[in-house]
C-alpha cells in the first residue's frame, strides 16, 4: 500500500512512495541501527537536542532546523526511503543542525545518545494499531519512556499528539506510570490547545486539520 500525498507541502522534501506502515516488530527491524560519530554530524555538536520520534518525511523537523539555527534537531524513522529523502532536502539546504536516522526506535535508542543530552521530544501522530493484539507495535511503551527519562535533561520537555483520543490517553498514561515525568496539565489530563506556541504543525497534524478533526495532546516535564 502506498500514502497518499494529503495536502501541499510547505518543504522541498521530495516525496517518495513508500508502504503506509511498517510493523516494528518485524524480524528485520531487531537490531538496534549504531549510533554515528554525533561530533561528525552536527557543527557543533551540543547544542540543545530536539528528537522526533517517528518524524515520517521529516518536514517539521525541516522547517524547526531553520527556524532554530542555535539547536540540534534529530528525527528518527523506520521507513528508510523517507530518512534518505529528509536527508536529501536537508543538504540541499546546507542544514549543520539537522540528522535523520533510520532506525526502530525500540531496540535502537536506548544505546543512540548519551544520558543528559535531550532536551525536548516530540511523538507526533504515531500510527494507532488500533486492533488490540496489534497495540504492542505502537511507539510509546513502558521501555521507550523509561529510556527517555535517561536521555532528557531535567526540565527537558515531551510533546505528545494524536488525532485518536485513546491513543494519546494511553502515551500520557504510560508517561505519567513511568514516575519521572510531569504532567503539565494536571493527572490523566490533555493538555489546551496553545502548550506548544513554537509549534509548527506536521504533515499529520495539517491533514487532520484541513479535514476539521481534533488534535489530541500531551505535554510533560522530565522531573
Ligand atoms: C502516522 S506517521 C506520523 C509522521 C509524523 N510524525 C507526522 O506527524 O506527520 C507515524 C510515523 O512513525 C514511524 N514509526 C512507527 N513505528 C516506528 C518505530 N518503531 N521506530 C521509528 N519510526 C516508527 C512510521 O513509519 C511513520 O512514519
Amino acid at each position: 500500500m502506498t500514502t497518499a500525498n494529503p495536502t501541499p507541502s510547505p518543504s522541498s522534501i521530495r516525496r517518495v512512495r513508500v508502504r503506509e506502515h511498517v510493523n516494528p516488530l518485524g524480524i528485520q527491524y531487531q537490531q538496534p541501527t549504531q549510533p554515528p560519530d554525533w561530533t561528525e554530524i552536527y557543527r557543533p555538536w551540543g547544542l540543545p537536542l530536539s528528537l522526533d520520534i517517528g518524524c515520517g518525511r521529516g518536514e517539521y523537523l525541516l522547517q524547526m532546523a531553520q527556524r532554530h539555527r542555535d539547536r540540534n534537531f534529530l528525527g528518527l524513522e523506520i521507513r528508510q526511503p523517507l530518512v534518505h529523502s529528509a536527508n536529501q532536502a536537508r543538504d540541499a539546504l546546507a542544514l549543520t543542525n539537522l540528522h535523520y536516522l533510520f532506525c526502530n526506535v525500540t531496540p535502537t535508542l536506548p544505546g543512540l545518545l548519551p544520558a543528559n543530552s535531550v532536551h525536548q521530544v516530540t511523538i507526533q501522530f504515531p500510527d494507532p494499531w488500533f486492533k488490540r493484539r496489534q497495540q504492542k507495535r505502537r511507539t510509546v511503551q513502558p521501555q521507550l519512556v523509561a529510556t527517555l527519562a535517561r536521555l532528557l535533561i531535567p526540565d527537558g520537555e515531551v510533546l505528545l499528539q494524536s488525532d485518536v483520543l485513546p491513543v494519546v490517553i494511553a502515551m500520557i498514561r504510560c508517561f505519567e506510570a513511568q514516575g519521572q515525568f510531569v504532567n503539565q496539565a494536571g493527572p490523566g489530563q490533555l493538555a489546551a490547545d496553545g502548550v506548544y506556541p513554537e509549534h509548527i504543525p506536521t504533515e499529520r497534524e495539517r491533514w487532520t486539520l484541513h479535514k476539521g478533526a481534533p488534535v489530541y495532546r500531551g505535554y510533560f516535564r522530565r522531573r
